[in-house]
């Protein structure tokens, strides 16, 4: 059974400013923090719907700049026309595709994805470290040095091996809990900053059975 939260300070925050959802306070506060984003840059968002993130990105990188962002669902539009909306599956998706929509060098990749949770903890966990390593393979593909890799993880056994494998490509690997992140929340975000390049002996992670992703809900 999912957990019911009241809406809060933050759900009333995101109505009253034209937000899509809550989350896009949590990406403020990774900006507060880190200035990952610069007016101008091109930026991918993986796990964009509804959308807030994908404004949010928007509004910073203003028109000089592009978003592309990518989700299972459909995204309603509405969104200013630096957005590039594409709905897809992230694991189906080529680092050739996101270039190409991103019309020029990609300064940064951001993953708010989540898998559709089934209450076990584990599984759920294992879920989200697939979906962080895929935000990763495509990063290794399209990033420049010096670029940054922003995601979302639910935290678990795996964790630490998934940060050890960002330290061998970024040079700063910061876990980061944002206040708007509801507590009880097992999601935490990594933020990879100056990309040093893919360690040569970097596989290619298996696709996982994208069934495990519910692609054809909406
Ligand atoms: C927490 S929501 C993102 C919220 C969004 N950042 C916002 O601010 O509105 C997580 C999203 O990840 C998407 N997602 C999960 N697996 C995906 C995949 N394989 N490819 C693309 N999107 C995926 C889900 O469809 C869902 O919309």
């Amino acid at each position: 059974m999912g957990v019911h939260y009241e809406h809060d300070h933050f759900f009333h925050l995101a109505k009253k400013e034209g937000y899509r959802a809550r989350s896009v306070y949590k990406l403020k506060e990774i900006q507060k923090k880190f200035k990952p984003l610069r007016p101008g840059m091109r930026v991918v968002d993986l796990g964009a719907a509804p959308g807030s993130w994908t404004q949010y990105l928007a509004e910073v990188v203003g028109r000089q700049g592009k978003v592309v962002a990518v989700d299972l669902h459909t995204m309603t539009g509405g969104l200013p026309r630096q957005v590039e909306v594409v709905k897809g599956d992230a694991f189906k998706m080529t680092a050739e595709e996101l270039e190409s929509l991103a019309g020029g060098t990609i300064d940064g990749v951001y993953s708010d994805m989540a898998p559709k949770t089934s209450g076990m903890k584990q599984v759920d966990h294992l879920r989200s470290v697939a979906l962080c390593e895929r935000a990763m393979y495509l990063a290794d593909r399209v990033l420049p040095l010096g670029g940054t890799l922003v995601v979302k993880i639910f935290q678990g056994a795996d964790l630490s091996g998934y940060r050890s494998a960002l330290g061998s490509r970024y040079q700063k690997v910061r876990l980061f809990k944002p206040k708007s992140s509801r507590r009880d929340s097992v999601e935490i975000f990594l933020v990879a900053e100056s990309f040093k390049g893919a360690p040569e002996e970097a596989e290619h992670p298996p696709l996982p059975d994208t069934s495990l992703y519910d692609p054809m809900a909406d």
